[in-house]
This record gives C-alpha cells, structure tokens and sequence, in this order.
C-alpha cells in the first residue's frame, strides 16, 4: 500500500468557440449584470457538433500522456452526464485514441457534476494497491439547459484528464475525506431528455447546505488543522456560486473559534479569486468543473507554494458531495507550464448569439444514422469525422 497517490499530470480542453455573456443578456432582453455580476460569468464556450465528449476528453488527455503512461495505465475512467450511448462507454474510444495497451481497463461512472470526483477516488485507491500502475482519469461534459431558459447562461463545454500515480508532480492527495448523499432533485436528466431539467434555486441551496455538511466533518476530524488549508477549488456551476457557498458557511454554526474561521475563510476568499478565472470563461463543464477550478487555482495564484495544503469541493447534484485535501508538490508550477492555460482561453474565436443558436441546434445531427461531419480547415486536435449506422469515428488533425 502506498500512501503517497495523487494527481501527476492534469491539462484542461474546452472548445474553440465562446460567445460573450453581455452580448448574450441583450438577445435576452435581460441586465447583463445578471449574468457578470450576479452569476459573474464573463464567456461561454460553445461545442460545434464536430465535437463531443471523447474528442474534447483526448484532446485533454493528448497534452499530458507519454509512451510510460501509455504502458502503465491499467484504467481509463471517464466521468460524464452527457454519455451519447447506454452500453459502450466513452472511455472505450479514448483508450484506442491514445494508444494505451490492450490489458488496461475502461468504463464509464455517473453522478451529476460528482463523477469526476467518483473517478479519480477509484483511481486513488487502484494506485494505492498498486503503486507502480497508473490510472487516467477523463471528466468531460456538455452543460445544455436549452435556449431562452434560466439556466441557459450557466451552460458550457470542456474536459479534464488526470494521470494518477504514486510519485504525483502536482498534489499528493491525504487518504481521509469527507461526503454526503442527499437524494434530492435539483437537477436532473432524465433518458429521453437532450437537456437538464432544473430547480435552479433550490440546487443553489442544496450546494451550499452540502458545503456546510462536509465541512462540519472535516472540522469534527481534524480540528484546528483545518487551519492549514491555505485555498480551495470549488465545483462552479456558474463562479459566483463558490462565493456564496463561503458565504453560507460564514453564517453557519461551526465548532471553530469565530475569529479564526472568519480569518480562514477571508482567506479562502482571496484565493477563489484565481480559482475561478477559467469558470468565469468556460462556464459549466459538469464533471470537469472543479478540476478547472483546481488547475486555474494553481496556474493563477501567485501566492501559493510547494507543500501547502489545498480543499477540494465536488457537488453533483441529486445530490453527492466530497471535500478532500491535498499537498502541492515541489515543482508543480513547471509540470503546469507545459498545459492549457489563460493563452488556450484567449485563443479562442468569438462568435455571434445567431451562429451559437445553430450550434446549439446542430447537436440533434447526433441522432441522424449516417452523417459526416464538416470541420474547418484551421481545426487542430481529435475530431467526430462520422457517424455510419449509428456508430461514432473519429480522426486527428
Ligand atoms: P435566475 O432565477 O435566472 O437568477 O436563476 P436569479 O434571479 O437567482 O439571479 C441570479 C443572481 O443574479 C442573483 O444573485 C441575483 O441577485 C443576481 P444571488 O442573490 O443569488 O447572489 N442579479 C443581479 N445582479 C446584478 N445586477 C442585476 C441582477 N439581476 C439579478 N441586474 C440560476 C439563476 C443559477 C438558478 C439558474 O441559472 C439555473 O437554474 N442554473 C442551473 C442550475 C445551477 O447552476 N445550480 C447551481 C448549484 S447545483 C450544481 O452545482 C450542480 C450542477 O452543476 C449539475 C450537476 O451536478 O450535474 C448544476
């Protein structure tokens, strides 16, 4: 057993397209302040059909596999809600797109935004029994509520993939951890429906009161060591949602002497600051969304150092949630260099609410038995070239 598991390599994808959440407010004859202040979104990506959850999921995973990882990963877990087929799991696809050898394991795993956090802990625990094998963990979603819906302006799209080793580069992950299952609705997606269906203020509630739930327990077991937690990562549904789960938490009743938590959590404040830099530009990307959060936290904080100890919240609605801590490792800042970051984020092309609403429509292709599918000449990265009698190929270019 090896106690020392944790997340080796992390890199983030979202689509080339975005649409600008001003521009989106005055399609909806709404105060874009809404949207920029009171959810405080700035941007949106946007998938074009060319793209779905295991192109954007190996597009993720490309920036950071070797030929090593290749030959030590013994499984691909892909975490998603927005699964296109009931039986042959994403992670079959990215297994072949990568190249990873034939012995290794593939499936899929479900809960709401939770499943990226179930993954990577089944990952976690694999390498623990087995501290010379890797696993590869991929989170990837398209957030649909539908156009014209309340929902609508927390939409988005993207992946994150995350090799797990027992010599982690970037945060080793401490064994104990804290959840909660609440069998609720506050979102949900029933088989037959392309979109979620929502009660949005209630789910803001119940993400709070879930937060104060972990929390509680991480307080009852470890005390004052609480202290030392110097950031956290958060879930973000839209950004403004960490803030307000901080906020709850200000106002809840806790064992901590009232000072020291009003201290910690000014805090964690200051540090969510750069935890949402890429949320407020992505919008939400369901079960990649906290490890967004979490790479955008170590790429944008200038503050924070080899060993410090950081939370990490995942909520998937319906409802289960996790906090869990771990250490930044020596070097961790050179291992994110080589990733997507801020300049992937300003690569990307505008495009106009029209041309959003038609890639939004075009998603329905989906469904056709047989289509190939057209990309731009300038697209770089794993593609959906066709589907042929139902069954999805795709290429790189
Ligand atoms: P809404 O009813 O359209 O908006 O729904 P609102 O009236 O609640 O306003 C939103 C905020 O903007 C409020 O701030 C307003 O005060 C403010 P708050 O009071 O909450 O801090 N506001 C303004 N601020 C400045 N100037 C203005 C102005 N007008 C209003 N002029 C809602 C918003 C998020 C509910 C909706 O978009 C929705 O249903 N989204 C989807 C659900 C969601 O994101 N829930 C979050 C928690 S659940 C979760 O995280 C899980 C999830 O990721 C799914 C999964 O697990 O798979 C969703």
């Amino acid at each position: 057993m090896s106690n020392k598991v944790g997340i080796d390599k992390i890199a983030f994808y979202s689509p080339d397209y975005y649409i600008d959440m001003v521009e989106l407010a005055h399609a909806r004859d709404t105060d874009p302040n809404k949207y920029t202040i009171g959810l405080q979104q700035d941007k949106m990506s946007v998938i074009p059909v060319w793209e779905d959850i295991v192109s954007m999921g190996a597009n993720a995973a490309l920036q950071i596999i070797d030929d090593k990882d290749r030959e030590s990963i013994d499984q691909v877990i892909f975490a998603t809600e927005s699964s296109f087929d009931y039986s042959k799991s994403a992670a079959t696809y990215i297994h072949n797109m990568l190249g990873i050898h034939s012995g290794a394991k593939s499936f899929e795993v479900k809960q709401a935004c939770y499943g990226g956090t179930a993954g990577l802990m089944a990952g976690f625990d694999y390498v623990r029994a087995n501290p010379e094998r890797r696993v590869l963990v991929v989170a990837a979603d398209i957030a649909r509520y539908g156009l014209h819906t309340s929902g609508e302006p927390t939409q988005g799209a993207g992946a994150v993939a995350m090799i797990i080793s027992s010599e982690p580069k970037i945060l080793s992950i401490d064994a104990q951890s804290f959840s909660r299952t609440d069998d609720q609705y506050d979102f949900w997606r029933p088989s037959h429906s392309p979109v979620a269906l929502v009660d949005g203020h209630f789910s803001n509630q119940l993400y709070a009161d879930s937060f104060i739930n972990v929390f509680q327990q991480a307080e009852e077991a470890l005390g004052t060591d609480l202290n030392q937690v110097k950031a956290l990562a958060f879930h973000l549904p839209y950004t403004k949602m960490a803030k307000k789960a901080l906020t709850a938490l200000s106002d809840a009743e806790t064992k901590m002497d009232e000072k020291m938590r009003a201290r910690l959590i000014e805090d964690w404040q200051e540090q969510l600051n750069a935890a949402i830099v890429y949320g407020k530009q992505v919008g939400n990307t369901y079960t990649a969304s906290l490890y967004i959060s979490l790479m955008s936290l170590l790429k944008e904080s200038d503050s924070l150092k080899a060993g410090d100890k950081i939370g990490l919240f995942s909520y998937g609605s319906g409802s289960v949630s996790e906090l869990f801590f771990g250490n930044l490792v020596e070097g961790y800042q050179e291992q994110l260099e080589k990733v997507s970051g801020q300049k992937d984020l300003d690569e990307r092309l505008q495009i106009s609410i029209p041309d959003y609403e038609k890639y939004f429509g075009d998603r329905d292709l989906e469904y056709e038995a047989n289509i190939d599918f057209e990309i731009p000449t300038d697209y770089v990265g794993f593609y959906l070239a066709k589907i042929d009698e139902h069954r999805r190929y795709y290429d790189f270019k």
